[in-house]
């Protein structure tokens, strides 16, 4: 191998310079000549009957060029993720404010505004359901032919009752976590044109051209051939772009007037649309022997999933899989269950279910061992599931879980040791804690899901190479681990490589999701970079004349005694184009997703400063002791844990979608506050422990979702340490703060 090989390597993103350059395009950068503005008219009411639709102002308007409501739609007027039952514009009911009821295009974005606004739409107006323990009562406005319930799952072995009989104390308390918007810098946003070749393009944020192709297919009644959808490199998307969102829209438009168009949401409107992360109301009941065995866990989860399945019954899967810990309980119980509401619609958002139920289990397992006497982590060790034993939902651990590694290097760390230094010397009102949570998060789609990648690498006639993925970068960084895991096959170096992602012509490598791309689509451009090889070889040896086998040596090839440029080889025997293929091996499904062929780990350990005068909770100082296997850009990984750990941050202490009968009270970044510069802490630790995972490539595992999974339960503990207050809600706000530790001096 090259001596200079860029795997393990920091080296800069393949994207850096086009992006700190401004060259680069985003989805919400492109125009085009002769295009259209795209405005959206949503439901006025949460929940309503529409009894009619008067667009014949808005298109007498000069100026505007369509007017789409339901009727227009020439295929099905429905997608989703799982199952179509998101209207494209609702027909005869709202039941969000984010719905869609028609769309407008016209010359200008202030005309397309003008005109969506004379729209008259006459609604009856219906009682809105925004409790989610309402939703399965009789009396609950039901809000789908099936009822309310989106999905359930019931989960678990052994015996509970046994359990809790044996054990010495039982812990019981219910938690609610917050509704977290994704943020994301840049929001839903496209542009929709007919291409060279005549075909319908939308080139838009998401996470899967293929997914979002198929839905746009049998919206638009088009063959998938002619539809294309790109995803180039967008303003983030944390799973918050997995479902459709401006897709279908703009398609239409086009499809309708032949013109190109664009349309990019609006913060407020981009917030009341999209979907957020599930709030979740858990309650726990464990068990523990005075010696701090476990005896017994019991798990309810009701989500509330707002009006459409999107990947609801997929985010509680994951919860219920992750929900008893990477820890041993001879007996469990599991009931989950996600329900329909009238609030924002929820779906995928990084970490999947898994930060909710962390809330709860990480405090619970800090009260279990306070109880038995036991330091934190030397409680967790106890627990640990060994491999062979039975998880929560019943899998069985694979034999690469490294918990007890993490757990010796956080208690080798920094801030282990010095933690009671660190506490002391604040003052008279300040208190200072130090908590720990751990996690595991898997990684792929888990059992039964189909989670294959196809990539290609093309050798191309200048002697340069070309990368083909489907899955697109959101910003996390992927694409360039994979030109840093075919630049270290092919033996050459990133610079060497040119990149083709998020295109629906490419080969499918499926979803940028579920912490899969490095995992999944790595391995996958491994083999093609494998492939590519074995075809240079093979067309060195059609110049062959000698007994010796040619060799590959990164840009020529060695035949007959001479080097001969690869450029060369690719003009003569051109095209050269290898192609890999990966499937990770799947474990027996517990049901349909469960469990995930492999996991990682993780501890992150706050160092947090409350202020008793106000109430503000300051987290001064992180660690995160994470094995994400293998690591193919340390500053990457680094990246992926600052990050994780900011948005953590915000989930923990200041971010929740506030809704008053089904109305969202905060949808701008200036009243839905994510943490700043000045709320993250100067001081992220992110120690790599790389333990390899056999089945990874070059032994990587998953990283994204992990780095943000346990950072709520470990600022939540670091509280209890500094004023010996549990929360059982998050956000913790100051005003929480204040009116908790008033209640404490009372007593
Ligand atoms: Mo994700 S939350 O699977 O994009």
């Amino acid at each position: 191998m090259l001596e200079t090989s860029p795997l393990g390597q920091p080296i800069p993103r393949v994207d850096a310079y086009a992006k700190a350059s401004g060259a680069h395009v985003y989805p919400s950068d492109v125009v085009l000549d002769n295009m259209l503005w795209v405005q959206v008219l949503r439901a006025a009411h949460p929940h309503a009957r529409i009894l009619s639709i008067d667009t014949s102002a808005a298109e007498t308007l000069p100026g505007v060029v369509c007017v789409l409501t339901a009727k227009d739609v020439p295929g099905e007027n429905r997608f989703g993720l799982l199952v179509h039952d998101q209207p494209v514009f609702c027909e005869e009911r709202v039941l969000y404010m984010g719905d869609a009821v028609a769309v407008v295009a016209a010359e200008t974005d202030d005309l397309a505004r003008q005109a969506r606004d004379l729209i008259r739409v006459e609604y009856e107006v219906l009682p809105p359901l925004t409790e989610p323990l309402w939703a399965l009562q009789p009396d609950a406005p039901q809000l789908h032919p099936q009822g309310n319930l989106c999905a359930e799952l019931h989960l678990g072995h052994g015996d509970v009752a046994l359990g809790f009989a044996e054990a010495d104390y039982i812990f019981e308390s219910s938690y609610q976590t917050g509704r977290q918007e994704h943020a994301f810098l840049e929001t839903e946003a496209g542009a929709a044109y007919y291409d060279e070749a005549g075909i319908l393009t939308v080139c838009a944020g998401g996470q899967n051209p293929f997914k979002d192709r198929q839905q746009l297919a049998v919206a638009l009644n088009l063959p998938e051939d002619k539809l294309r959808v790109l995803h180039p490199m967008m303003g983030g998307a944390f799973g918050g772009k997995e479902d459709i969102n401006v897709q279908i829209h703009l398609a239409l438009v086009t499809q309708r007037t032949g013109r190109p168009c664009r349309l990019m949401l609006d913060r407020n409107e981009s917030i009341t649309v999209g979907v957020k992360r599930h709030p979740f109301q858990v309650r726990y009941k464990t068990g523990v022997k005075k010696d701090g065995t476990l005896t017994a866990i019991e798990v309810t989860i009701l989500a509330d999933t707002g009006p459409y399945i999107t990947l609801g019954p997929a985010v509680i899967g994951l919860a219920a899989e992750h929900c008893c810990g990477p820890y041993y309980f001879p007996h469990t119980k599991i009931d989950a269950q996600a329900v329909f509401t009238n609030n924002c619609n929820a779906s995928a958002f990084r970490g999947f279910g898994n930060p909710q139920v962390l809330v709860g289990l990480e405090q619970h397992m800090d009260i279990m061992a306070e109880a038995v006497g036991l330091t934190p982590i030397a409680f967790r060790r106890k627990n640990v599931l060994q491999p062979g034993q039975a998880a929560g939902p019943g899998q069985i651990t694979p034999a690469s879980i490294s918990l007890p590694r993490v757990l010796d290097a956080v208690e080798q760390g920094e801030l282990y040791a010095r933690r009671e230094a660190l506490k002391s010397g604040v003052g008279r009102w300040k208190r200072r804690g130090v908590g720990l949570a751990a996690a595991w998060q898997g990684f792929g789609l888990g059992a039964g899901v189909p989670d294959g990648a196809t990539v290609r690498i093309e050798l191309q006639a200048d002697g340069r190479y070309r990368l083909h993925a489907s899955s697109p970068d959101m910003g996390q960084g992927n694409v360039t681990a994979f030109v840093q895991m075919a630049a270290h096959e092919l033996n050459c170096s990133a610079a060497d490589f040119e990149v083709t992602i998020g295109d629906s012509l490419g080969p499918d490598s499926g979803s940028s999701n579920a912490s899969r791309t490095v995992f999944v689509v790595g391995s996958a451009v491994i083999n093609a970079a494998l492939d590519l090889r074995s075809k240079i070889l093979a067309a060195a040896q059609r110049l062959n004349t000698s007994a010796e086998p040619p060799r590959f040596t990164g840009r020529a090839a060695e035949v007959n005694g001479q080097s001969i440029p690869l450029a060369e080889l690719a003009v003569e025997f051109g095209p050269l184009v290898g192609e890999g293929y990966f499937h990770p091996q799947q474990p027996t499904p517990v049901v349909v997703g469960i469990p995930h062929p492999a996991y990682s780990y993780s501890v992150q350990m706050a160092l947090v400063e409350v202020d008793l005068l106000t109430g503000e909770i300051e987290v001064l100082q992180m660690e995160n002791y994470l094995d994400a296997g293998y690591v193919i850009n340390p500053a990457g990984a680094e990246g992926q844990s600052e990050g994780g750990i900011a948005q953590g941050l915000g989930y923990a202490l200041f971010e929740d979608i506030l809704l008053s009968e089904g109305r969202v009270l905060n949808p701008r970044l200036s009243t839905y506050i994510i943490p700043s510069i000045r709320d993250v802490p100067a001081q992220i630790n992110t120690v790599l422990l790389q333990e390899p995972e056999p089945m990874g490539p070059y032994g990587a595992r998953g990283i994204s979702e992990i780095c943000l999974s346990p950072t709520a339960g470990a600022i939540l503990n670091a509280i209890y340490d500094a004023v010996g207050v549990r929360f059982e809600r998050i956000p913790v706000t100051p005003e929480m703060m204040l009116a908790a530790l008033a209640g404490q001096t009372s007593n």
